[in-house]
């Protein structure tokens, strides 16, 4: 049985604004937000419950599917990759980025290069990288990411990239879908449970730009082509529960709250999931997995995460 932890937008990164110059862009209004509202419902200590959890819970892998930081300001970035050292190394962790961390145009060396050995493939590349390489450029070299723990092939997908004011979408991109197609087509052939980490849901109604995934229908067509076991996203800090219909069967796809959310909301206090994967007998073609369902919540007055629901995937 492999255990994997799905954590997501933690937003607990400190806002610092070196200079005014660095307010002339969407980051003004992203700014007021976060003094508003966002620094007093991402708390910095619930992330830290949160870790201390997942010491107790000791997962075989920790998939984050991003957002980490608020403006993506570079210091943002440092004090992220130092969170995530903290946490572990990058054999026990992968992640995606989410829109919030391609805020606005932002050179590879003052931003993802914080966290390279977290979004790399188990085949390292990041040596290939050009220091001013921008989001794009590094979504075309970085992923989709593939790194493969016990039975299970995680593939990263990156949907960030700056958009305009008002607006908190993404888009995969025709060289990443290409890619993605190639891997999970080899995927199949072997006997490993596939598994999709992406920032935003790949499949809702929401298909403008503003949130959701300008190329949503594209990604979800290869997913359906090629079939995968589970798909994790983030980015909407609601617990989502979704199925795709693929070749090989349903794909379930689950949606994680925020890590950090402090408030005690019914439907938006921190959660994170834990998933127990263990491959059954198959009579021929594609093995099955069993997936367990585990979700571990915030307790305010308690100040630590408890168990929550426990499902088994496809049985709900
Ligand atoms: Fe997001």
């Amino acid at each position: 049985m492999f255990t994997l932890a799905h954590l997501s937008d933690s937003h607990t990164t400190p806002v610092r604004i070196p200079n005014f110059r660095a307010l002339l862009s969407k980051r003004l209004l992203g700014w007021l937000k976060w003094v508003l509202e966002r620094r007093h419902i991402h708390r910095p200590e619930v992330l830290a419950a949160l870790t201390a959890d997942l010491k107790l819970t000791r997962p075989d892998h920790i998939a984050i599917t991003g957002d980490l930081t608020n403006l993506g300001l570079t210091e943002e970035f440092a004090a992220a990759g130092a969170w995530l050292r903290q946490l572990g190394d990058s054999r026990l962790i992968s992640l995606v980025p989410g829109n919030h961390d391609a805020y606005v145009p932002e050179p590879w060396e003052a931003a993802w290069q914080h966290w390279q050995e977290y979004l790399e493939s188990d085949a390292a590349h990041g040596a290939l990288v050009p220091p001013q390489a921008s989001f794009r450029e590094l979504a075309r070299t970085y992923f989709p990411s593939l790194r493969i723990r016990g039975g299970v092939a995680l593939v990263g997908i990156s949907t960030a990239r700056p958009v305009g004011l008002f607006r908190a979408g993404g888009a995969v991109g025709g060289t990443q879908l290409r890619r993605l197609k190639k891997i999970l087509h080899a995927l199949a052939e072997t006997d490993l449970c596939r598994v999709v980490l992406i920032h935003h849901p790949p499949n809702h109604d929401d298909w403008t730009l503003r949130r959701g995934l300008g190329d949503g229908h594209a990604l979800c067509e290869v997913l359906q082509k090629t079939g995968a076991e589970l798909i994790l996203h983030g980015h909407w800090h609601t617990t989502n529960r979704e199925t795709l219909h693929g070749l090989h069967g349903p794909i379930p796809i689950v949606g994680v709250r925020s890590a950090s959310d402090c408030t005690g909301r019914p439907q938006r206090s921190a959660q994170y999931h834990l998933y127990r994967i263990e491959q059954q007998p198959s009579a021929s073609g594609r093995p099955q997995f069993r997936i367990t369902w585990v979700v571990r919540q915030y307790d305010r007055a308690r100040h630590q995460f408890v168990e929550g629901e426990e499902r088994v995937l496809g049985e709900e």
